[in-house]
């Protein structure tokens, strides 16, 4: 099986990316084949409402016809068995390479009819790693539990089950000291030596489960 995980950070090797990455683990540990889409390498624009993917009875119908840095990823995800996404929370919701990407992959499939169905060619399993600064509470009083549970619905709706994880508190910065950043520094490294590797031992066991599960 084929899992391609789209990260959206533009932060290599950090939390976002680190999570990713271990995921993959996890799925490989399976069997599975795996493959990782940096967004902030590529090039490419937000669905701009042509309506081309909405066409009936046109050759493109349920397809995106805008050609860029998107093209070859939206290909492969045709051909993938199950997918996963990953991103930091910025100011309350997704980084603005994810939203756009997410524009791009969804849009083509869900149709307009009620229920919503999809067009896409086979149901797959689909998992939403999310980091963020805040804790969980803080992130519900913010409302970015419902920014996520939107992005769950419409995956699910186009892929099939979605399955989200949240890494809270996470290191923002190695140097405290160097940066104007959150002011409580010591506590998220001790966070990140003392809890972050349990996230990282959860999504490992998520990849594990979607490889098999897909
Ligand atoms: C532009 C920007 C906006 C951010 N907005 C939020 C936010 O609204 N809520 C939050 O909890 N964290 C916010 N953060 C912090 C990041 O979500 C957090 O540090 C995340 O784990 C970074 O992921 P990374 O290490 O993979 O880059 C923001 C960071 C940046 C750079």
């Amino acid at each position: 099986m084929k899992m391609i995980a789209i990260s959206g950070t533009p932060r290599k090797g950090w939390n976002t990316s680190m999570l990713l990455h271990k995921l993959l683990e996890g799925a490989r540990s399976k069997g599975a084949e795996t493959e990782i889409i940096n967004l902030y390498d590529l090039d490419y624009k937000g669905c701009k409402s042509c309506f081309v993917c909405k066409t009936i009875d046109g050759k493109s119908y349920g397809k995106c016809i805008m050609k860029d840095g998107l093209t070859r990823v939206l290909e492969k995800i045709q051909n993938a068995d199950a997918l996963v996404l990953g991103s930091p929370i910025y100011f309350g919701r997704v980084s603005g390479q994810m939203a756009v990407f997410l524009e791009r992959l969804l849009f083509p499939y869900i149709t307009y009819e009620t229920p919503s169905k999809s067009l896409f060619p086979k149901m797959i399993n689909t998992g939403f790693i999310y980091t963020m600064n805040v804790a969980d509470e803080q992130m519900r009083e913010a409302g970015i539990d419902t920014h996520i549970h939107f992005n769950e619905k419409m995956l699910s709706i186009a892929f099939g089950k979605c399955e989200s994880f949240m890494s809270f508190y996470t290191l923002q910065a190695d140097d405290y000291n160097k940066f104007l950043v959150a002011a409580d520094g010591e506590t998220r490294i001790k966070r990140r030596k003392e809890e972050f590797p349990k996230d990282l031992d959860k999504v490992f066991e998520i990849g594990a489960k979607l490889a098999t599960e897909s």
